[in-house]
């Protein structure tokens, strides 16, 4: 049985022994899906390029660079802030290739203790991480803290498809395929088992709905994409809150 722990030390390590393949396997294992996901999550923020954006759990970066790069609207500027230093010295290195580096900036620190201060930020997203999270709860109440008023959260998650046939082929997939060619390309022995394990642990899209609106926003949006593989969840922070 791959443990669930979601104790800050060991999914920092478990991150930072993956960060090497985490790019190539994400893309591999998604179909390239991934991308399409995170252009999404960004295209509902709808950026003018005046924004200061928190990316949390940014790991590699990608959902940073795709809000600071969108043909769809841009950031001004993203601050990625993660736990793991392997992820975030690749993420630094990809948006230095890219020469981004006036636009994407990092900060090291935890989803539950956010280094940065009250009402800092236009939007904030986060992008396949909170289900990490050991109290998402606090999290939540941490981006409600580090936004203006009104400001915009986007929060990318696993979910599972409720469609029978293609909840059946899905969960195939997903706990069985997925997790040997995981291992295989990773080297790490249970990572891959651990992505499934914590997505079945995640709050349905209906009571993380609900966390959200007992944290701190309001107008929450649930939209499921790819037949419910990933749920893109929107939010308002409550003015005044
Ligand atoms: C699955 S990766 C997602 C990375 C990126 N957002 C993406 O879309 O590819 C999850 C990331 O969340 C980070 N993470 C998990 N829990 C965290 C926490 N409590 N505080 C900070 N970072 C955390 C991990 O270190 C890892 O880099």
């Amino acid at each position: 049985m791959v443990s669930t722990s979601r104790e800050p030390a060991r999914i920092a390590a478990m991150f930072d022994s993956i960060a090497r393949r985490y790019d190539t396997l994400n893309h591999l294992l998604s179909a390239g899906l991934d991308r399409r996901w995170r252009a999404r999550a960004v295209r509902e923020l709808a950026f003018t390029g005046t924004e200061v954006v928190l990316d949390m759990c940014t790991g590699t970066a990608d959902l940073a660079v795709e809000a600071v790069t969108a043909s769809s609207g841009q950031a001004r500027d993203v601050i990625g802030v993660d736990f793991a230093g392997e992820m975030l010295r690749l993420g630094l290195a990809k948006v230095r290739k890219a020469g981004l580096t006036d636009r994407v900036h990092f900060v090291r620190g935890d989803a539950t203790r956010i280094p940065l201060p009250d009402g800092h930020f236009d939007a904030a997203m986060v992008a396949f991480g909170i289900r990490n999270v050991i109290d998402s709860s606090a999290a939540i109440r941490e981006f409600a803290r580090v936004l203006k008023p009104g400001g915009r959260l986007a929060v990318l998650e696993f979910g599972f498809p409720r469609i029978p046939g293609v909840k059946a082929a899905y969960r195939w997939y997903f706990k069985s395929l997925l997790p040997r060619v995981g291992r295989l390309i990773s080297k790490h022995g249970d990572a891959y088992s651990y992505l499934p394990a914590s997505v079945e642990q995640f709050p349905s899209p209906e009571a993380f709905a609900g966390l959200l609106t007992r944290n701190g926003f309001a107008s929450v949006r649930t939209v499921s994409l790819t037949f419910g593989i990933v749920y893109l969840y929107v939010a308002t922070k409550i003015p005044g809150d």
